[in-house]
């Protein structure tokens, strides 16, 4: 994938606009295309989860509770955690994403779940008062967010008090970086400003999930800090209960850097020194 600065939005509405035509454009290629294989499509409707262990550890049981997945994509995690016993509900802007989700539930008879088409700025709006039990969401959602805050205010309305929030995302650290190819290897190299307030737009070909599809696409993604989620978590009504980081990532950022390590996950090839890859994060609604 090669990947060149973008023009910067106008402004978040234009560079929302522009988020939504690139998932769009994603939706059926992950879903029943050459990112098929990427998202173990076959698998998973076999009855292979897309939940990591420690996911369904953290949380606890999810049987008979209802679970909200804000930008769920295509379903894939949001049904599995409906095989888990959860009362699910999927949200995601992308109309592309919502009606491969609800195919899917259709193939696998999972007629308790629900898919709605909705900018997660508007969740509250669209969900009319409904509160749940469970909100989940991450693996590369909060980036295509412009405003934590109001992400939290969106998460805290939606979530009964005593209900939990739970999130796996990629470090800030790995965020953070890019690969250089050096006359001895490729090298990682610090390249995005963690700090930096704007949305990183970019234009590019493929996906994290077909490196081969022929879809030029143009995003515009904002960096987060451990802190911008906390704080924002923390200061809409969430206590924080646990963060826990890894040496594996749900995606491979860079197949010559990286290799699988267990279904839906790979780590730094040996000979690498680790860092802490993805987090899990879990906090309780007060
Ligand atoms: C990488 S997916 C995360 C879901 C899941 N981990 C997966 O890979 O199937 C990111 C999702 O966020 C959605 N999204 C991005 N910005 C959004 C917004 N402002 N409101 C609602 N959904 C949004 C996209 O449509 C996409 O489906």
């Amino acid at each position: 994938m090669s990947w060149r600065a973008a023009p910067p939005p106008a402004d978040d509405e234009e560079a929302i606009r522009e988020n939504l035509e690139s998932w769009d454009a994603l939706a059926h290629l992950h879903a029943q295309g050459s990112g098929a294989e990427f998202y173990r499509i076959e698998q998973w409707l076999a009855g292979e989860s897309k939940l990591a262990p420690w996911e369904i550890e953290e949380m606890g049981s999810v049987e008979g509770k209802t679970l909200l997945h804000m930008q769920c994509h295509i379903g894939t995690d949001t049904l599995s955690w409906a095989r888990e016993g959860a009362q699910v509900t999927g949200l995601d802007f992308s109309s592309n994403a919502i009606s491969e989700a609800q195919r899917f539930a259709n193939i696998l008879g999972i007629d308790d779940s629900r898919f709605i088409v909705s900018r997660v700025s508007d969740a509250i709006e669209v969900l009319e008062g409904e509160r749940f039990d469970i909100l989940y969401t991450g693996r590369g959602a909060l980036c295509w967010l412009p405003d934590l805050d109001e992400w939290a205010r969106v998460c805290a309305t939606l979530t009964k008090q005593g209900g939990v929030l739970y999130l796996e995302e990629s470090t800030p650290m790995l965020n953070a970086l890019d690969v250089e190819e050096e006359s001895d290897g490729s090298r990682l190299v610090l390249k995005y400003d963690l700090f930096n307030e704007g949305p990183v737009s970019e234009t590019g070909e493929g996906s994290y999930a077909s490196e081969e599809a022929d879809i030029e696409r143009t995003t515009h993604c904002w960096e987060f800090r451990y802190g911008t989620i906390m704080n924002a978590l923390i200061e809409n009504g969430f206590r924080i209960d646990l963060l826990n980081e890894r040496d594996e990532l749900f995606f491979d950022p860079w197949p010559e850097l990286f290799e699988p390590s267990q279904p839906n996950y790979w780590r730094l090839k040996k000979g690498h020194v680790a860092f802490p890859l993805s987090f899990t994060l879990k906090a309780s609604r007060l």
